[in-house]
C-alpha cells in the first residue's frame, strides 16, 4: 500500500516519507539478528513472512560458497546480512532501485560485520560482467506483473551455468502463475517449500 500522507510506495526511488528509524529483531540461520530500518522500505517494522520462509527453507550458502550471490530488490538488507554473514569467502551484491534501502543496507552490512563483501548499488550500477552464483530474491509483486516479469528476464539469466535462483512469492500474489512463467521461459523450477502461504522456488538453467 502507499503512504497515505506521501503517496510513496516501498519501491519508491527517493522515498518522501519520514525516515523514521526503528530496529527489526528476527531469527535465521541459527542466530538473532537486529537490524536498522526505517519508513518508505518495504516491510519496515518486521521481517517480511515471505523472507522469513525464505531464509527457513532454501539452502543458505555455506563457508564453501564463494563468487558473487545477488539480494534483488534488498530492502533494509535482512537477506543480504544473513547470506553475507552465512558465505565468508562470497560477495553479496545488494541492488534496490530505493536509496533509502541501499543506505540501510549498507549501515546494516557494517553493523554485522559484513562490509567487506557487500556491495550496494541501484541496478543501472551493476558492472554487467559480474554473473551470479546465486540470485535470492522476495522480488516486487507490487509493481505489476509486466514489470516484474521485465525485472526477472533481465537479472536471472546473470545466473552462472551452474548458478542457482531462490525467489520467495505469496500464493495469493500469484505464487503459482510465477512459477509457471518461469517454466514457459525455459527455466527449471522446483518448488523447494510451501509454507504459511509462501512458495519457495528453485531456479536453474
Ligand atoms: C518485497 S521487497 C523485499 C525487500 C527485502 N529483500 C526484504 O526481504 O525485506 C522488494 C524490494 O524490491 C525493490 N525493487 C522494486 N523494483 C525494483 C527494481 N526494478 N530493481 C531492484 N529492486 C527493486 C523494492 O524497492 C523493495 O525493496
Amino acid at each position: 500500500m502507499p503512504d497515505v500522507t506521501t503517496g510513496d510506495h516501498y519501491f519508491t526511488a527517493e522515498p518522501t516519507t519520514a525516515a523514521a528509524p526503528r530496529e527489526v529483531e528476527f531469527s535465521a540461520a541459527g542466530r538473532d539478528w537486529t537490524l536498522a530500518s526505517a519508513g518508505g522500505v518495504f516491510s519496515a517494522a518486521r521481517l517480511d513472512p515471505g523472507t522469513g520462509v525464505l531464509l527457513r527453507k532454501a539452502d543458505l550458502p555455506s563457508a564453501a560458497t564463494s563468487g558473487a550471490l545477488l539480494d534483488l530488490g534488498c530492502g533494509f538488507g535482512p537477506i543480504t546480512c544473513v547470506l553475507a554473514s552465512c558465505a565468508p569467502s562470497a560477495t553479496v551484491w545488494a541492488v534496490d532501485v530505493n536509496a533509502r534501502a541501499r543506505e540501510l543496507t549498507a549501515a546494516n552490512a557494517v553493523r554485522v560485520g559484513v562490509a567487506d563483501r557487500v556491495r550496494v548499488h541501484a541496478p543501472d550500477e551493476v558492472p554487467d560482467d559480474v554473473a551470479f552464483a546465486q540470485i535470492w530474491s522476495n522480488p516486487p509483486i507490487r509493481i505489476g506483473k509486466a514489470e516484474l516479469h521485465e525485472l526477472l528476464g533481465r537479472w536471472l539469466p546473470r545466473l552462472a551455468p551452474a548458478g542457482v535462483g531462490w525467489l520467495v512469492v505469496a500464493r495469493h500474489l500469484g505464487g503459482d502463475s510465477l512459477q509457471r512463467w518461469l517454466v514457459d521461459q525455459g527455466w527449471q523450477v522446483g518448488r523447494q517449500a510451501s509454507q504459511k502461504g509462501y512458495r519457495v522456488l528453485r531456479v536453474t538453467r
